[in-house]
């Protein structure tokens, strides 16, 4: 079982199995992960993609393969921690950043295989094996990424504790919709949040980002 992010669908419903509301932290203590991914050693590819092998991992560490801005990193984590807390604590991934903690501001954004999550609210261990994405992997030499060069361009950020959530929020929508509308633009950063109030600066840099590459 695990906390899932669903950023289109909004911030996820931390429930337990009776549908009774729990508090996150809560509901990490006690979460047994069942399953298995391809990322955790020791399990078979044939014995993470067949239905019904699923077994019980932790409450010990295990150790896990993740791959970040395609370097690969074997740790040994328990099942309860969260992307942030790996990327954080254990690889020193500095650009997540932890607000809210509780899947409602977006400051911790990255992109694991194609597809925004809020870091704060997804186990590591669900990440093991797949494409993670942070800002520390868009820099290429000294050349910003084109939407870091356009939220500069447009004044996009102020103290900058949001910038690398609404960053990578737009990378994923222009790799998959290179040209979009407002209202598509607003859609896709809708789960990221400004105390500063830059989200009119932060629209027009992504509506005129150029020479993103599709995903
Ligand atoms: S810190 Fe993860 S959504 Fe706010
Ligand atoms: S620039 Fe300060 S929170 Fe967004």
């Amino acid at each position: 079982m695990a906390l899932k992010d669903d950023r289109e669908g909004g911030p996820p419903a931390a429930t337990d199995p009776s549908g009774t509301n729990v508090s996150r932290r809560a509901f990490l203590r006690s979460v047994g992960v069942t399953g298995v991914a391809a990322g955790v050693l020791g399990t078979s590819e044939t014995e993470a993609q067949t239905p019904g092998t699923a077994r019980k991992l932790g409450p010990g560490p295990v150790p896990i393969t993740l791959r970040v801005n395609g370097q690969t990193h074997t740790l040994n984590l328990e099942p309860r921690v969260t992307l942030l807390d790996a990327m954080r604590d254990r690889l020193d991934v500095t650009g997540l950043k932890r607000v809210c903690d509780r899947g409602s501001c977006g400051a911790c954004t990255a992109i694991v295989d194609g597809r925004t999550v809020y870091s704060c609210s997804m186990l590591a261990i669900e990440a093991a094996g797949k494409d993670v994405r942070t800002v520390e992997g868009l820099v290429d030499g000294t050349v910003l990424h084109p939407v870091q060069q356009a939220l500069c361009d447009h004044d996009g950020t102020m103290c900058g504790f949001c910038t690398p959530g609404f960053v990578m929020a737009a990378v994923a929508l222009l790799e998959r919709q290179p040209n979009p509308t407002a209202e598509q633009a607003r859609a896709a950063l809708d789960g990221n949040i400004c105390r500063c109030g830059t989200y009119p600066q932060v629209l027009e840099a992504v509506l005129n980002t150029k020479g993103v590459r599709r995903g």
